[in-house]
């Protein structure tokens, strides 16, 4: 089946959501037949491809995804949203469909894991299924439906018990999506997903990691979800106080800063820890300057902060060290799910773009401790900007008003989430010596220095990213640089 010469995946790819190279050129120069399953009734064939994409533009560079297609003799009504095409292989026509969105296909991957139930290991058709010993048994009559709201992965529910995350974008090497959640799964960790199993293939030697599968948070609300309704109902009634309103977050950033403090702290004790000296602090320093003046000459209006952030992080490279760990890379409000029994934080997968060699390498978990204080900052800046395009123009003085509610939700999530990181982080890592009442909660200077710092940094990479995407909200990032 020579998808390459029908040209097929071009078309496919442009048409996904997970594929990150649609507005530049590109073609498919290599498409790879990494493992093939089938049912045993023979109704379904599923056919995994590494799809290699090379860009035609200055930037070059090429990516792999990973794209399981449903093969069948006969076209497949129930699926037609999820057709690829159809080619001709030897001698018979064969309908092809997106395996993510066929509930058959999904069965193979769910036999598979298992299979892997009694050893942990199942070999079958080219893909390695692994279980994580000690999880919830698996039950092969599970019935598969993809999630909506997809994005860089496509994500797949099997009942309401289990969620398959596909990963699009592959590389080799250990997933850390995959790394940390068997770690924290083996810890007990409280506030993630358990890990059930993940799937993966050798590849000219080396492994790739393919899909993982956890405990379905049947009870889940997105955090920042949860966090925007809070303050669509503030911004209903802004005379209202906060505490009085009903869109008060501040028990929820309360809980949601012990949780990241619980994740980290279990991170600390399963993943290396370092201490490194000044030339750490002067370097990461100076990474951030080259980011702020690169940034300068994307968004001019960042001239008038740049001082007081040169000196921000001028600060950072006076520091005596960094204590580094491993980190979530990527935390913010979208990456939490708030459920029955407390939040729970997801996607461990990293800051998107970096190698995973890169993305294992300890670092300072202020990094995600800033992701989320900005994340609280643009709640209720998503909320306006919603509001402002779809309901007619407002009275000024009541405009006002919102806005001021909503600066004083985002102020007082933020300190409560902070607080609540740093009295649990205290807890966590004193936790052998006598309890002392009157422990300090506050932050140490070089802390507030270091984690400043890293919220200014986060706000030019927002400054940049929103100039370039989305113009009109460049004022989000701006106004929070305003008070650094
Ligand atoms: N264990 C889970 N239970 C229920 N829903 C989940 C679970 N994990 C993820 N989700 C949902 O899927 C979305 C995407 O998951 P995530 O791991 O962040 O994938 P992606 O890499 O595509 O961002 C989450 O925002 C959440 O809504
Ligand atoms: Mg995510």
């Amino acid at each position: 089946m020579n998808l390459v010469e029908h040209g097929i995946l071009e078309d496919y790819l442009v048409r996904t959501r997970w594929f990150g190279g649609k507005s530049r050129p590109f073609h498919v120069p290599a498409v790879r037949r990494i493992a093939d399953l089938s049912a045993a009734d023979g109704r379904v064939q599923a056919i995994v491809f590494l799809v290699t994409v090379e860009y035609d533009d200055p930037e070059g560079g090429s990516e792999t995804y990973q794209v399981p297609l449903a093969s069948y003799d006969e076209p497949q009504e129930a699926i037609a949203h999820a057709a690829v095409g159809s080619v001709e292989d030897e001698g018979r026509v064969r309908h092809l469909y997106d395996a993510v969105h066929d509930r058959y296909a999904m069965a193979l991957w769910l036999e598979g894991l298992v299979a892997a139930e009694a050893s942990e290991t199942d070999e079958r058709g080219g893909l390695r299924f692994r279980r994580v010993p000690g999880t919830e048994p698996l039950d092969p009559e599970w019935r598969s439906s993809p999630l909506s709201g997809e994005q860089s992965n496509s994500s797949v529910r099997f009942d309401d018990t289990a969620i398959m995350k596909v990963f699009r974008k592959v590389t080799p090497g250990l997933n850390p999506d995959i790394e940390i959640h068997r770690e924290l799964t083996r810890a007990g960790a409280e506030h993630i997903a358990v890990l059930y199993g993940w799937v993966e293939a050798d590849v000219d030697g080396e492994v790739v990691q393919l899909a993982m599968v956890q405990e379905f948070l049947r009870t889940a609300t997105d955090g920042f979800d949860l966090a925007t309704g809070s303050v669509r109902t503030l911004m209903a009634d802004p005379e209202q106080s906060i505490e009085g309103s009903g869109g008060d977050f501040a028990g929820e950033a309360a809980r949601l800063g012990t949780a990241v403090a619980e994740v980290h702290a279990t991170l600390r004790e399963r993943f290396p820890v370092d201490r490194r000296g000044p030339r750490a602090a002067a370097s990461l320093s100076r990474a951030m300057v080259d980011r702020l003046e690169h940034a300068l000459g994307v968004v001019p209006e960042l001239a008038p902060y740049a001082d007081r952030l040169r000196a921000a992080y001028a600060a950072v490279a006076q520091l005596p060290g960094l204590d580094v760990q491993r980190v979530h890379g990527d935390l913010h409000l979208g990456q939490t799910l708030r459920t029955a029994h407390g939040w729970r934080i997801v996607d461990f997968e990293g800051e998107p773009g970096r190698p995973f060699a890169e993305r294992a390498l300890p670092d300072s978990p202020w990094r995600d401790v800033a992701g989320m204080l900005r994340s609280f900052d643009y709640v209720p800046g998503v909320v306006e900007m919603a509001q402002a395009s779809s309901t007619e123009p407002v009275e000024d003085a009541e405009d006002e008003l919102r806005v001021q509610r909503g600066r004083e939700w985002a102020e007082r999530s933020r300190g409560r989430f902070l607080d609540a990181y740093v009295a649990a982080m205290r807890g966590a890592d004193d936790e052998d010596d006598d309890p002392v009442d009157d422990r300090p909660v506050h932050l140490t200077e070089g802390e507030r220095t270091l984690l400043n710092a890293y919220v200014a940094d986060k706000a030019v990479y927002e400054a940049v990213y929103e100039k370039r995407n989305r113009p009109g909200w460049v004022s989000i990032p701006l106004q929070a640089l305003g008070e650094i």
